[in-house]
């Protein structure tokens, strides 16, 4: 081996410590040799990825699985296209720190499309661009600190908001729904003294019934008079098959309590990781504090990306036909399972079907995964398992008239040897 091989391997060695040099006297192993990397195998399969409805991260949307776009109906070419664009304008901004809150031309155009689609009127100022909403739900906690405090959960409920708040020390107190939505007076005789609520008027997750204007407005008055804030969790947005959705409840907010949370996880995909915010005006200064220093905006390119998306009308040509396409897929499942839910109330992109009370449903939504289908349980939707309905989610957006009868026979399989409780 010639001299220079072995050289340069004796000085990266010293270099990393392993080796120490003592001139004329020799080199010798390190007395102290640095800490080895972590032993992986003790990182347990538990504390591997796995959230609820959540099927190993990166891997292709599964029949009847929730919360996860029609992958054959994905704008590739379109998204492609503004992404290299995008990555383009990126590589060409100057190199210094953009705005925490997100690209202003991007918030711009969110709040001309909360006015015209979700009737909220409001300031770009306002608007912060997340990683979603979980992210914004986890700055929202941070900033309302400091804790405990109590919250009101929907009961059933999205399990990550509970999880989420039990994280941050922040008590989740589940307050149930019925067909218009939380059940407010529940919520003011059992825990009038929280200070949050975190809540679905749109489409109710996962029952999909929309909140009442009554509802509605006594919600806000009871976040008045408790000096509470509503997070209002708007995860469809317009995405809503039976007529037009909703005003969004922060359009009613005259007390500026409702923070309205946006994601483009379910309009466009959950791979963007994008989202928004809109702050009532009395917290825009705490929230930018968190976001200089603590998470700011995600990564320039994406936000640009999705912010030509809707300026060019991409946006709302691509909801058009992901209305008309779910609606289809939904009545293909109606007709697929034998009940026509063409005119069903309950709104959401998923069927909750019941099963009997003593029914194992995560039991049976495991069985049904060794099959490749994908339906949640709706036990895991409920804080309380005493009180919790057994049943299936089965999501229809990536139904298809090729997959769709096979798919039910194969679940009907499973369930008919119904594990029990
Ligand atoms: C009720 C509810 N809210 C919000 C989200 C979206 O979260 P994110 O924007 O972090 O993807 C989901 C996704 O499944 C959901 O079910």
């Amino acid at each position: 081996m010639a001299r220079g091989t072995v050289k340069t391997a004796y000085e990266r060695l010293i270099d990393r410590q392993l080796l120490v040099s003592n001139g004329p006297a020799g080199t010798r192993v390190s007395d102290n040799l640095p800490p080895q990397a972590a032993d992986m195998s003790r990182i347990s399969q538990q504390e591997t990825v796995q959230a609820p409805g959540m099927i190993g991260p990166g891997s292709p949307p599964r029949l009847f699985q929730l919360g996860v776009p029609a992958q054959d109906a994905f704008p590739t070419k379109t998204l492609s296209r503004l992404l290299a664009q995008a990555g383009r304008k990126a590589a060409l901004l100057p190199l210094s720190y953009p705005d925490p809150r997100g690209e202003p031309a991007l918030r711009r155009e969110i709040a001309a499309y909360l006015a015209v689609a979700r009737s909220i009127v409001c300031h770009e100022e306002q608007i912060f661009v997340t990683a979603g909403f979980t992210s914004a739900l986890g700055l929202i906690i941070e900033t309302l600190s400091p804790s405990p405090y109590r919250a009101w959960v929907e009961e059933p409920g999205y399990p990550l908001v509970r999880a989420a708040l039990a994280l941050k020390g922040v008590q989740a107190v589940p307050v149930p729904v019925d067909a218009n939505g939380i059940d407010v007076a529940f919520g003011v005789k059992n825990a009038p003294d929280a200070s949050l609520a975190v809540v679905t008027p749109g489409q109710q997750a996962p029952l999909g019934m929309t909140m009442s204007l009554a509802r509605r407005r006594a919600l806000l008055d009871w976040a008045v008079s408790a000096n509470a804030y509503v997070i209002e969790d708007d995860y469809l947005g317009e995405l809503q098959l039976n007529g037009r959705a909703a005003p969004a409840l922060a359009s009613l907010d005259a007390g500026e309590r409702v923070i309205h949370v946006g994601t483009f996880s379910k309009t466009v995909s959950p791979a963007l990781r994008l989202g928004f915010m809109v702050a009532p005006s009395r917290l825009v200064g705490e929230f930018l504090r968190r976001v200089m220093f603590l998470s700011p905006a995600p990564a320039a390119m994406t936000q640009i990306a999705v912010c030509s998306f809707l300026a060019e009308g991409h946006f709302l040509r691509h909801l058009r036909k992901m209305r008309r396409l779910y609606a289809d897929r939904r009545d293909l499942l109606g007709s697929t399972i034998g009940t026509p839910l063409r005119d069903r109330k309950a709104g959401g992109l998923a069927l909750v079907l019941p099963l009997p009370d003593e029914a194992d449903d995560a039991a049976i939504a495991r069985r049904a995964l060794g099959r490749g289908l994908g339906p949640s349980p709706l036990s895991s939707w409920y804080t309380d398992p005493a009180s919790a309905r057994s049943g299936l989610l089965l999501g229809f957006t990536n139904m298809t008239p090729q997959s769709a009868g096979r798919a039910w026979r194969d679940l009907q399989d499973v369930i008919a040897d119904l594990p029990r409780r």
